[in-house]
């Protein structure tokens, strides 16, 4: 009888004997409405409508009721029909609530669309954001590059230094635990930890034999002119702690302000041994280089007065292979590779060891 009305009323549809056949013919057809009567052959109309809102989700769904059973039209309607048809049918009152459900449903698919378009949107602009990250750290890598070539060629018989440095002192971090969010930090602040130096006269810096006072505190100066120069840099501002105090020495008997013990910062300490240890196994025009293990004894003899005891306890616990790793891979590779190697990956000491094979044995 809903059948007829609802053609005569110029709606197409079709009848279906039971929820079996009304969902092969919702497979087979597209539709925009069910108007389903709650006993549906043997099954009931409730049935149909979970298959309906489980498979036909977009789909408008009316449940016929008798009067008795307006309860459970509106328990129906609590299960996601649109909503319910009293019989006996009055046809202006089925088109009218097939009309709404029509529009609520349309209504639904506009929200759809838009979250969808929406989240395609975020998508979009998280991948042209992610691509301009990777820009800028391009940029940052070509600038730490610059600058790095800068120091060594003002710098040249302490070539390398910078890069063992790096690789060091992220190594002793990692002995120590918990930075591991700040290592490119530190990687940063090692890798110029001498950018002062570009401030310095040649007279100084390049003098081959020992500064007298005057000399001395024009070189000690480049600590705070590295600081003032890299501290305006955003990307590099965190790293400029470490350049301005890494020749703070633990007993206060470094500068610039003769910081002591745990006032120092940690990234600082750190570097102090390192630094320390790379000098004293490097040739110099005035002297050749220690032996390694000469180096370390000088080390452990400065524990607690120049160098930070837990500092030179993670020295000695990453070990003298890791070093000699190091020292050997820093006279084949360059310092492009280290420092810039995937953009500027110093977010972890992983990061940079995996650049150097043999060193990725070491961290594991
Ligand atoms: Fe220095």
């Amino acid at each position: 009888m809903l059948t007829t009305l609802l053609s005569q009323a110029g709606v197409p549809c079709s009848a279906a004997a039971n929820v079996g056949e009304a969902l092969t013919m919702l497979e087979k057809t597209v539709f925009q409405a069910v108007i389903s009567d709650l006993r549906m052959g043997a099954t009931s109309g409730l049935e149909l409508l979970r298959e309906v809102r489980a498979h036909f989700p977009r789909l408008a769904f009316l449940m016929a009721t008798g009067v008795d059973d307006v309860r459970v039209g509106v328990q129906a309607m609590k299960l996601g029909a649109d909503d319910y048809l009293l019989k006996p049918f009055d046809i202006d009152v089925v088109l009218a609530s097939l009309q709404r459900a029509l529009e609520r449903k349309q209504l639904e698919r506009e929200v759809e669309n838009y979250r969808q378009h929406l989240e395609e949107m975020v998508c979009q602009r998280t991948q042209q954001l992610q691509a301009a990250m990777t820009e800028l750290e391009h940029s940052h890598s070509a600038t730490l590059e610059a600058l790095g070539s800068a120091i060594d060629l003002r710098d040249g018989p302490t070539a390398g230094h910078s890069r063992r440095v790096l690789l060091y002192s992220v190594k002793i971090a990692e002995a120590i635990g918990g930075m591991e969010d700040q290592l490119k930090t530190l990687g940063m602040g090692a890798w110029l930890h001498d950018i002062g130096k570009l401030a310095i006269p040649d007279s100084i810096l390049l003098k081959p034999g020992a500064l007298n006072e005057q000399e001395r505190q024009i070189m000690e100066r480049h600590v705070e002119l590295g600081y003032d120069l890299v501290k305006g840099i955003p990307f590099l501002a965190d790293a400029a702690g470490i350049i301005l105090a890494h020749h703070e020495r633990h007993n206060g008997s470094g500068y610039p302000r003769g910081l002591r013990g745990k006032d120092i910062p940690m990234f600082a300490r750190i570097f102090a041994v390192v630094d320390s240890f790379d000098a004293m196994t490097s040739d110099r025009p005035f002297r050749s280089a220690l032996p390694v293990h000469t180096a370390r004894s000088v080390v452990d003899a400065g524990r607690g007065e120049l160098f930070d005891p837990e500092t030179v306890d993670a020295f000695f616990a990453v070990g003298e292979d890791a070093w000699k790793l190091i020292s050997a891979d820093s006279q084949t590779t360059s310092t492009h590779k280290i420092i810039c190697g995937n953009g500027l990956t110093l977010t972890s000491a992983r990061a940079l060891t995996s650049q150097v094979p043999h060193l990725e044995k070491v961290a594991n």
